[in-house]
């Protein structure tokens, strides 16, 4: 039988939240963060299988986290690599060959809804490739390298086909192991999983992700991230 498998990137440092821990272990409400994230996909009915990617060094605390959150659906933890494209590719390394669909979600990004995991394995099933994002708000400003001057504004950008991407980002799995195979050969860096396919030519769709499915990177953000979990309990 052909599986979903979700891939969750969770072995990066987290130095930008400052302190020596990865801000996935801090808590929001009362668990962690990336539990909560781990459970939304454990929990979904969409979802076969999860490989969990872990700092080397936290091995051993990620699969005593699983057992503590009764996470059954990780069926591998596999080590992270030095960026983030290395991780993935060492998780695609350990998936095996009934899995036909692959979702990544990064492990910071607790508030991901089931909804937009279903709209996303349907426009796989669909088309092969797409990743949720949602429209830019703000006013966008190309602009010049910072100088003994400051910075300059070089254009305005117009916003109306611009979109910021996020995770999930789902694909056939013959797909991103052939972009991510590719991307090894020719030396290309992305910073997520879908540029690696677009460098193919693979045709990659937009679901509408939601702006509450922030990334949890620096302190401010886990001030959203509290605020948007005492609504959700309301
Ligand atoms: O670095 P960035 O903030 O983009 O990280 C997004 C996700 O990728 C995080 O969940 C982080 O733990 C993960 N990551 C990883 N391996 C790395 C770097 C980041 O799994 N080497």
């Amino acid at each position: 039988m052909s599986k979903i498998s979700a891939i969750i990137p969770a072995a990066g440092s987290g130095t930008r939240m400052g302190g020596d821990r990865s801000k996935q272990y801090l808590a929001i409400g009362e668990r962690p963060i990336l539990i909560e994230t781990l459970m939304v996909f454990n929990e979904s009915p969409h979802i076969d299988e999860i490989i969990l990617l872990s700092p080397p060094a936290d091995i051993d605390l990620m699969k005593k986290l699983l057992k503590k959150y009764d996470l059954a659906k990780v069926t591998k933890v596999v080590k992270g690599g030095k960026e983030r494209q290395d991780s993935i590719s060492n998780a695609l390394d350990a998936l095996d060959r009934s899995s036909s669909i692959v979702l990544v979600h990064d492990g910071v990004r607790p508030f991901i809804s089931d909804k937009i995991i279903k709209e996303l394995i349907d426009a796989v099933n669909q088309y092969g490739a797409a990743i949720a994002a949602v429209p830019v708000k703000d006013t966008v400003k190309k602009v010049s390298n910072r100088s003994i001057s400051g910075i300059s504004i070089i254009e305005t950008v117009p916003r109306e086909n611009l979109w910021l991407a996020q995770t999930p980002q789902a694909f056939r799995a013959k797909l991103i192991i052939g972009a991510y195979a590719n991307a090894r050969e020719k030396g290309i860096r992305g910073t997520d999983d879908a540029s690696l396919l677009e460098a193919i030519g693979v045709d990659v769709k937009i679901v509408m992700g939601s702006y509450e499915n922030i990334k949890i990177t620096t302190p401010e953000d886990l001030v959203f991230a509290e605020a948007i979990l005492k609504e959700r309990s309301r």
